[in-house]
């Protein structure tokens, strides 16, 4: 089969691969019919993420066909068409059992902090990816989710990840009626969040980036008020200004690793690896927030010490909420809202990219190129 495969930083390319196969009695195969490229690939695609292995596919947002099941599984059936949420989950452990599914102890029974994720290196279970034309899904009774009837696969491939960790993110913010909430990052997942701020009744919705096309998306999609941090003197400054010298009740770090804006964070956290990325972002979440406010973060770090402002988090009396999205919790409710309209996450899909080009959807991805949100991979097989 065809599938993307990792040869090291910056180098990713299409190869054949062997077909999956069913290991475990609770196994499906998929066949994939929609892959999306996300903010979290890039950490790895940047090679900051720790044993990321060389032949490894990426790709945790996917919807497919279901093709073959173990002679465990119950809840699928051949033919059924799926979306699978990126979190690989028991669903029994004491975790799953709280709806915690992003911290799931037997999926990645190695690691104390995350669960499994699909193509997210060994540091997340070291299971291979969807961006590919077949995947093995284990536990295939609790992730994967019938695609109900009239919803398309944009729409399914979305409730994956990005619309749930939007609303996740969001909903950990603690949103009281009438807060100033403010959004670090403009990818799919700040304009997600900011979108997701309205439906818990926030007065005021801010978001902050550095790339004018993705701040009019922001805009536009999200009904918000948005900000270049490069035209901006100090977004900290910015944000006391704006809010009477008070700072905002809720602050959404949406960013993570790779953020830009500070010279001695990016040689720190990107350039020698020091710290485990960039926490510009983070700085300025916990600077500008209230105090007794919520900081809210979504944005990926790596697993080892950061240097972050931990003294003014305590001196503030901050809330720090953060956390992988539990898709599968958040999914009932989240299809119900694409299906009636309150979230349409189709226009953050703006390239549909054949797999085959794989490699030139993470170089405009990456680099921000062609006015690009998220990309979706196409594999050939997705017709069959
Ligand atoms: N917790 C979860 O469950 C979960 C799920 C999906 C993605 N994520 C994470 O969310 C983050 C965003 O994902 P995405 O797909 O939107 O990524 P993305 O790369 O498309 O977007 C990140 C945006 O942040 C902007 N940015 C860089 N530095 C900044 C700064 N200092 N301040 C404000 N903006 C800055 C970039 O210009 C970019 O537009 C990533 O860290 C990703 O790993 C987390
Ligand atoms: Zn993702
Ligand atoms: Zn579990």
């Amino acid at each position: 089969m065809l599938a993307m495969n990792y040869r090291g930083p910056l180098r990713v390319r299409l190869d054949h691969k062997p077909m999956p196969e069913i290991q475990h009695p609770q196994d499906a195969i998929v066949r994939v019919t929609r892959a999306c490229i996300c903010g979290s690939d890039l950490h790895l695609y940047n090679g900051s993420v720790p044993d990321t292995r060389v032949g490894m596919t990426f790709g945790h947002e996917f919807t497919g066909v279901v093709e073959e099941v173990g002679s465990d599984v119950h809840n699928l059936k051949v033919g059924d068409n799926v979306l699978v949420p990126f979190n690989i989950a028991c669903g029994k452990c004491t975790f799953c059992k709280q709806g915690l599914y992003g911290n799931c102890h037997e999926a990645n029974p190695q690691a104390t902090a995350v669960g499994g994720i699909f193509g997210y290196s060994h540091t997340a279970g070291g299971y291979n990816g969807g961006q590919a034309e077949y995947v093995r899904v284990p536990y295939a009774d609790v992730g994967p989710t019938v695609i109900p009837e009239g919803m398309t696969l944009d729409e399914a491939v979305m409730l994956t990840d990005v619309v749930p960790t939007g609303y996740q993110a969001a909903e950990m913010g603690g949103i009281q009626p009438g807060d100033t909430v403010v959004v670090f990052g403009a990818g799919p997942v700040g304009i997600m969040a900011a979108r997701c701020a309205w439906l818990f009744g926030a007065g005021r919705v801010i978001i902050i980036d550095q790339i004018e096309y993705r701040l009019e998306f922001a805009r536009n999609y999200a009904q918000c008020e948005a900000y270049n941090f490069r035209s901006l003197e100090d977004p900290v400054v910015f944000i006391k200004k704006t809010t009477e010298s008070l700072g905002a009740d809720v602050v959404i770090d949406a960013v993570g690793a790779e953020a830009a804006g500070n010279a001695m964070q990016t040689i720190t956290g990107r350039k020698t690896l020091m710290q485990a990325g960039s926490a510009t972002a983070l700085h300025w979440a916990i600077n500008s927030a209230k105090k007794g406010g919520i900081v809210s973060v979504v944005g990926v770090y790596g697993p080892t010490d950061n240097l972050v402002p931990i003294g003014n988090v305590v001196n503030k009396g901050l809330t720090i909420r953060a956390n992988q999205a539990s898709v599968k919790r958040l999914l009932p409710k989240l299809i119900e809202h694409v299906q009636n309209g309150v979230i349409d996450p189709k226009p953050l899909l703006t390239h549909h990219v054949p797999l085959e080009e794989v490699s030139d959807a993470y170089r405009i991805f990456s680099e921000k190129l062609d006015e690009c949100i998220k990309p979706v991979l196409i594999p050939p097989s997705a017709k069959l």
